[in-house]
């Protein structure tokens, strides 16, 4: 760590005498906590839309694993150098067993290895790692053994990377699984999967899988550990799941049901992904959730990672953009004990029935769920109707739990304010609001809160993100002008934790070759990952938050948008730290002072973190991950006058231990 711009006020007097806007002394009163701030404050939102779950998050390789995408064999090419008519049948047996209908049969007759197989080709190809394991597995049925099933991992070219055989030994009418696992000798971005068959006879084949041998835990079937550990990074207080417009479905039939998540996997009913089909110019007919990443999958994800789980559940409403279907109120009951059941599932004791699902998953002790959502983005009387069935219901058995509920899609329209005044008459626990608007309405936005009610109804900032420029799109819209307009902009829900209580950007993860939305937080490929610009805002806010907030002012004002300049400071109370941030949203740099008031004493040395970049289009890639992150340095305190040097375009965190 390098001694830093950053010194005290006497000493640097004169360093900056180049200062291009006029010097302001920002006032911290450290000796005066105003609110607490919630161990929830910052989290993260995810939803499978652009391949964040399945070809994301869920390290699953093979796509289309058990035929039940609209097209049967998307993802798979048959090989055979003589074709013969039926010899790769898709089966449907509906009627037997309406979750997983559907199966492979391969009948060969004396084929040699070669002349036979099946290619999968992965999401958007595979990733595969030199030297490392990948686990195959696959469930089979036949009459009498007989064949082999040669597996092996191709680059884009056809060249061989690594392979096994298995043999399935089993014979009857029963379904069974069998795993084979082998090391790739080289790397390739872009990889295949072939099995090719040897020998003579018919095999039913279902639930084709492979995963790499790295996943998030070790765990089989699991994560992808690189996409894990970017979000254990932050260390998130939350984590909001499965959306987003998700829940809803864009008909109540496609909407997302946590049940159809859990338990073996190979009874989780496949269904399509509503962000197939969104926008006709980036269609994604191979985009479908196998729930392999499933409810049991997600609060397991938030104790590892220490967050609490904020499940949003269907209100009875499918997506109002799309359709205006709804759950007619006299057939409100399964979906009010859809979430009552949740609760039991995560919360019960083993001996109830949802407690004992998820204790024969793996799980007897309490996931611990303190809240959960009802409905995502939806309006209107229809909503605050079907809300109140739910609300009566939940908190009749589970007076604990707090509710969260939805204030429609944007933060000022009549829609919204109709929302926000029927959901305080309720008395609500927390009201969700989205904000996806242009840089300039987060940096004028800035004091949205203070002028919020204090009272028990909090706000969730559930999703936001600043959408610059429509004519950037892709990963070359996560820019700096973004990051620092929200940083701008957190300032304020940082000052105002009393009304704010949680606040998540949106969309977490995107897949380079399969987006839908941009920006998003975190961009993939099938082998490499970076955070954008505004991650690292995130992650500076979670892992700086502190405990209470403290007040800073300007002539006694708060700090939003003065010179462009923004600042919130909290002192953490288990640490004995003082933490300011103080965002320059200008194009000029400025040096301002710090009066530090209410410490008896401070420590000799304080840290100092800073997000910054040359332009407001700098941005993160591939090839140059950390170009837009934050960079630390070490500095000497003399007083408690301490000068700040703000780059243009900047976000900076000060922290100072109190002695
Ligand atoms: O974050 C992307 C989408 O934005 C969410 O699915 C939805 O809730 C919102 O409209």
């Amino acid at each position: 760590m390098k001694k830093s711009t950053l010194v005290t006020y006497a000493f640097a007097a004169g360093l900056f005498c180049s200062s291009a806007m006029a010097q302001k002394v920002l006032t911290v009163k450290a000796n005066e906590p105003k609110a607490g701030i919630q161990p929830t404050m910052w989290g993260v939102f995810f939803e499978d839309i652009n391949f964040g779950a399945d070809g994301g998050l869920y390290a699953e390789m093979i796509k289309n694993r058990s035929f039940e995408f609209a097209k049967p064999l998307m993802g798979w090419t048959v090989q055979h150098k003589k074709f013969k008519e039926g010899v790769v049948l898709v089966l449907n047996r509906k009627e037997e067993n309406s979750a997983n209908p559907r199966f492979i049969r391969v009948t060969a007759d004396k084929v040699a290895k070669g002349d036979l197989g099946l290619t999968n080709a992965g999401f958007r190809g595979m990733g595969i790692k030199k030297g490392l394991r990948y686990d195959f597995s696959v469930m089979y049925r036949q009459q009498s053994a007989g064949l082999q099933l040669h597996v092996e991992l191709v680059d884009s070219t056809g060249k061989n990377l690594g392979g096994a055989t298995l043999s399935p030994a089993e014979a009857g009418n029963g379904w069974h699984k069998q795993q084979v696992s082998f090391t790739a000798n080289e790397t390739a971005p872009n990889g295949k999967l072939n099995i090719w068959f040897e020998g003579n006879g018919v095999i039913d084949l279902d639930m084709i899988s492979l995963f790499p041998g790295d996943t998030w835990k070790n765990r089989p079937g699991g994560m992808r550990a690189d996409m894990v550990q970017m979000l254990a990074d932050m260390k998130p207080g939350f984590v909001r799941f499965p959306g987003g417009c998700i829940v809803e479905g864009s008909e109540l039939a496609t909407r997302y049901q946590w049940k159809k998540t859990i338990g073996p996997l190979e009874e989780r009913q496949l269904i399509i992904n509503r962000w197939n089909y969104e926008y006709a110019n980036r269609p994604f007919p191979d985009y479908f959730q196998s729930f392999g990443l499933g409810f049991f999958e997600y609060f397991q994800l938030c104790e590892d990672i220490g967050a609490e789980p904020v499940p949003i559940l269907n209100c009875g409403m499918a997506c109002q953009f799309n359709s205006s279907e709804v759950a007619q109120l006299s057939e409100l009951d399964p979906y009010v004990q859809d979430a009552l059941d949740l609760v039991e599932f995560a919360n019960g004791p083993v001996t109830s029935k949802w407690g004992k699902v998820r204790a024969d998953m793996g799980h007897p002790a309490p996931f611990n769920l303190k809240m959960m959502g009802i409905g995502n983005e939806n309006w209107g009387p229809q909503y605050i109707e079907r809300l109140q069935v739910f609300t009566k219901a939940i908190k009749a058995k589970y007076p604990d739990v707090k509710i969260v509920n939805s204030s429609g899609t944007d933060p000022d329209s009549e829609r919204y304010h109709y929302l926000d005044d029927e959901l305080r008459k309720m008395n609500a626990d927390i009201i969700d609001e989205h904000y996806y608007r242009p840089p300039s309405w987060f940096l004028s936005n800035a004091k949205r809160y203070d002028t919020f009610p204090r009272n028990n109804v909090k706000v969730f900032a559930g999703e936001y993100a600043a959408h610059v420029d429509w004519s950037i799109r892709g990963e070359k819209r996560n820019n700096l002008q973004g990051a620092i307009a929200e940083a701008a902009y957190m300032t304020g829900l940082e000052r105002n934790a009393d009304v704010v209580t949680m606040a998540s950007y949106a969309p977490l993860f995107a897949h380079i070759d399969a987006w839908q939305w941009t920006p998003d937080l975190i961009w993939t490929s099938n082998l490499n990952i970076y955070g954008s610009p505004s991650y690292y805002v995130q992650k500076l806010y979670s892992l700086n938050k502190g405990t209470h907030t403290v007040p800073i002012t300007l002539n006694n004002e708060v700090v939003a948008g003065q010179d462009s300049l923004y600042a919130s400071a909290a002192i953490d109370k288990n640490s004995n730290e003082l933490i300011v941030k103080i965002v320059n949203a200008s194009d000029k740099a400025q040096t301002n002072t710090l009066q530090l008031d209410g410490i008896k004493k401070l420590a000799k040395q304080a840290s100092l973190i800073v997000l910054s970049g040359a332009e407001l289009t700098a941005s993160n890639s591939f090839a140059e991950p950390l170009s837009v992150a934050p960079k630390e340095s070490v500095i000497d305190l003399k007083g408690k006058k301490v000068e700040i040097a703000s780059a243009p375009y900047s976000f900076t965190v000060v922290r100072v231990k109190m002695m």
